[in-house]
């Protein structure tokens, strides 16, 4: 038996995801949890012939409890999204304290051992505080909690095959390892160790177009929707790949992701990866990171740290850049837990 939660169901990512997940036929239930409407895309969603069996939850009423009984994953698309002119770091003011509730609503109901995936934004911040508030509670993880950063990862392909028309490239079988954070500059797409043989076909100008353009992929969507939100039916797509990596781990199924997680010795390579970011790239207190990693049924099983030594020369200059930006927004998530501004 699968259990999937989704909270903020009724949103742009969370209706698009929630009707992927109902698709799976590894998932035998579906509990969407949002402060509006949930029950309206329930209702919706239920009357699709598959497998898994739907219910829906408002706050009222033990909801959120309700929703998170026998609950093997959580998806959290959850918070408000950037308009035009904004930096996802905007956006922790109202998501901070949405995303604070989840997790202690996760730390007071959930199971102890169900697998947490982070969607709302600033995923830099927001995966930290998860964090600070399970520890808080003494049920914390770190192989079950994850920023999701696939999105990252789907760009990196795509915006590839786009830029070299000619080869024919097929996106869904590329594996572009982005490495670092969720956010501008540290987004670290690694082109050279994904697919080497397209990248030695660019010039340094289509290089530093293509990076460019993965690192700020999300503002192009917050621009063309002037105002009516940022990327959900791609994030959906993205969300669902690394949400059915851990659903096919019930059936003892290994699959590589990438994700932003806690550097915690509990993982093995976590040390090493910890290290590494320390000694050759400044980064002292840095302690998540998003970096491939092999997941198996108790969530994530291994760190790939030799990728951070493997990057080409360009590329270890943008994880220097990363490890500033990231230092601070992991603080800033971790200072809104323990109360310090
Ligand atoms: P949206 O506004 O369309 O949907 C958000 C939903 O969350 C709404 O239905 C809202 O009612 C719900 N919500 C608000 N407070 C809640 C609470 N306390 N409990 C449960 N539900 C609550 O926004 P969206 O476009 O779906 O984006 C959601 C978040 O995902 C944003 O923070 C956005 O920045 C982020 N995002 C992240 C990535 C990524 O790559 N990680 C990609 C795209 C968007
Ligand atoms: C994205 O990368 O599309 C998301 O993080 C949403 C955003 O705010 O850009």
């Amino acid at each position: 038996m699968v259990k999937v939660a989704i909270f903020g169901a009724a949103g742009g990512i969370g209706q698009s995801l929630s009707l992927l997940v109902k698709l799976d036929q590894n998932v035998d239930e579906l509990a969407l949890y949002d402060v509006v409407n949930a029950p309206g895309v329930g209702q919706d969603l239920s009357h699709i012939n598959t497998k898994a069996k739907l219910s829906s939850y408002l706050p009222e009423n033990d909801g959120l409890a309700k929703s998170l009984e026998n609950t093997d994953i959580v998806v959290i698309p959850a918070g408000v999204p950037r308009k035009p002119g904004m930096t996802r770091d905007d956006l922790f003011k109202i998501n901070a304290s949405i995303i604070r509730d989840l997790a202690e609503g996760i730390a007071t109901y959930g199971k102890k051992d169900v697998f947490i995936l982070v969607i709302s934004n600033p995923v830099n911040s927001t995966v930290p505080m998860v964090a600070e508030v399970l520890k808080k509670f003494k049920v914390y993880n770190p192989k079950r909690l994850v920023g999701v950063t696939t999105l990252d990862l789907v760009r990196s392909n795509e915006f590839l095959k786009q830029m070299l028309p000619e080869d024919k490239i097929d996106s869904s079988n590329l594996f572009v390892p982005v490495i670092g954070g969720h956010s501008g500059d540290t987004i670290v797409p690694l082109f050279s160790i994904g697919c080497p043989e397209y990248y030695k076909k660019l010039s340094t100008e289509q290089r530093e177009s293509l990076i460019h353009r993965v690192q700020y992929g999300g503002d192009e969507v917050v621009k063309a929707k002037k105002g009516m939100g940022s990327a959900t039916l791609s994030m959906a797509y993205a969300g669902y790949r690394l949400t059915s990596s851990f659903i096919k781990t019930f059936k003892n199924e290994v699959s590589k992701e990438v994700a932003f997680i806690e550097l915690n010795d509990q993982l093995k390579g976590a040390k090493e990866a910890k290290k590494i970011i320390s000694e050759k790239y400044g980064g002292s207190h840095i302690d998540y990171f998003a970096l491939p990693l092999i997941l198996g049924k108790d969530g994530i099983e291994e760190v790939d740290y030799k990728i951070l030594e493997q990057a080409d020369e360009k590329e270890q200059e943008m994880i220097e850049i990363a490890v500033k930006q990231l230092e601070k927004n992991i603080v800033k998530g971790k200072n809104f837990i323990s109360g310090i501004e």
